[in-house]
């Protein structure tokens, strides 16, 4: 595989016919496997097709991570199917398994990103998929603690050899892609980042707050004063308990694509005492994509620790349906990957992508086809950020 994976990554033909030359030469015998050496039986079966294979994410290769600790990588892809704190339609603990499987036309092969000069699979980064969690449904207490023990161990384990004494210090430490999942698993996460980084910046991309007080799910039943409660945690509420637990840095974090119903405008006002500014699904249009990405980078210039959010309700309905709260009147798919691509000079850590909900897609599976092709965007920015000094420009000359 080693010759014939280089050979399709570099594109080389002549590489392409020295790897069948060397096959051709090398033993043959009618007898199973006999004469055949690990190199040959990976030059002949080591590939695979978008259709063929045992599903992981752009079939990268899969440590169950949790189990090794020892594992080192750059990049780790982690599932956290979970769903058992959504306010409407559940599905998204189905989430990691359909966002992989549209993953497939991904592979180290043929991944280059023209918009960033690299292929994300193939370049200094070890990316593998960690495989999921394992988080009950029965008992959102223990699941909380589940993902939060499990996202802990990981953001502490230890880059590749190479990179964790790389002089570019965006290498040193490996960075995790989540695939949701409702959005609660943030809290988690935001609990790992802040043991490693202190309190990191959020830039969230949702038509939701998710910045809201756990009582404005209106109940009688409840202590609106005791955020210990378990039905505080909601995928509504993530971002003030992680307020609340001081994991977001101090005025630093951003809302885009905002466009859902309010309690009233007092939600705002919450939103901005957190410390959050907000971009409305109306300033692409008002702003443009460069005005508005230009203004997400400069609120959070490019040395803050950053989780990159990513609900995939943000983007319309009509292209993304498979979803658990969806709000008409979203953006495209090309518009959200277009403000990612022009915010690649953030400092990220981590992200994630939320939401996606299968049972509720198309048969076309365009909703976790998006959610495959933004968490390619991101890896692709992690990779660009840790090359070159570990500095991107923060106006991309070209608009690829
Ligand atoms: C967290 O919430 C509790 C209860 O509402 C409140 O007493 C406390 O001040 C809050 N802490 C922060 C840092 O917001």
């Amino acid at each position: 595989m080693r010759l014939l994976t280089a050979a399709l990554a570099l594109g080389g033909l002549s590489t392409i016919a020295k790897a069948h030359e060397e096959l051709d030469n090398s033993p043959k015998s009618q007898e199973p496997f006999v004469g055949w050496t690990k190199e040959d039986l990976d030059a002949k079966w080591g590939t695979d097709w978008g259709f063929s294979g045992i599903s992981t994410f752009a079939h990268l290769p899969h440590t169950r991570c949790l189990q090794h600790p020892d594992e080192e990588y750059d990049i780790a892809i982690l599932g956290a199917p979970f769903d058992t704190a959504v306010s409407y339609r559940p599905g998204a603990r189905f989430g990691p398994r359909a966002i992989r499987a549209a993953s497939s036309r991904q592979s180290s092969m043929r991944s280059y990103n023209p918009r960033a000069g690299l292929n994300p699979y193939a370049d200094w980064a070890k990316v593998i998929d960690c495989g999921d969690i394992p988080i009950t449904p029965f008992d959102n207490a223990l699941a909380l603690r589940q993902m939060t023990e499990a996202y802990t161990n990981l953001a502490h384990s230890k880059a590749t050899a190479a990179n964790a004494k790389s002089e570019v210090t965006y290498r040193n430490k490996p960075k995790l892609l989540s695939l949701g999942g409702d959005h609660s698993i943030a809290l988690p996460t935001l609990r790992a980042l802040s043991s490693i980084y202190g309190p990191v910046a959020v830039v969230h991309f949702d038509a939701h707050l998710d910045t809201w007080h756990p009582a404005k799910y209106p109940s009688a039943w409840i202590d609106p004063e005791d955020p210990t409660q378990q039905s505080f945690f909601t995928h509504g509420t993530m971002f003030w308990l992680a307020h609340n637990e001081s994991l977001i840095a101090k005025d630093k974090s951003v809302h885009a694509g905002l466009r859902t119903r309010l309690s009233g405008i007092g939600d705002n006002e919450e939103d901005t005492s957190q410390g959050w500014i907000r971009f409305s699904t109306d300033d692409i249009d008002d702003l443009g994509v460069k005005t508005l990405a230009k203004q997400i980078v400069d609120h959070v210039g490019t040395e803050t620790p950053v989780y990159l959010s990513i609900d995939i309700d943000v983007i319309d309905p009509g292209l993304a349906p498979g979803t658990g709260t969806p709000e008409p009147g979203g953006w495209t798919t090309r518009e959200l990957i277009r403000v990612l691509r022009r915010i690649d000079a953030l400092n990220v850590v981590a992200a994630d992508v939320v939401e996606v909900s299968p049972a509720f897609d198309g048969s076309g599976e365009q909703t976790a086809l998006a959610g495959a092709q933004v968490a390619y965007e991101i890896l692709t920015s992690m990779v660009k950020r840790g090359k070159v000094g570990g500095k991107v420009e923060r106006e991309p000359k070209t608009e690829l």
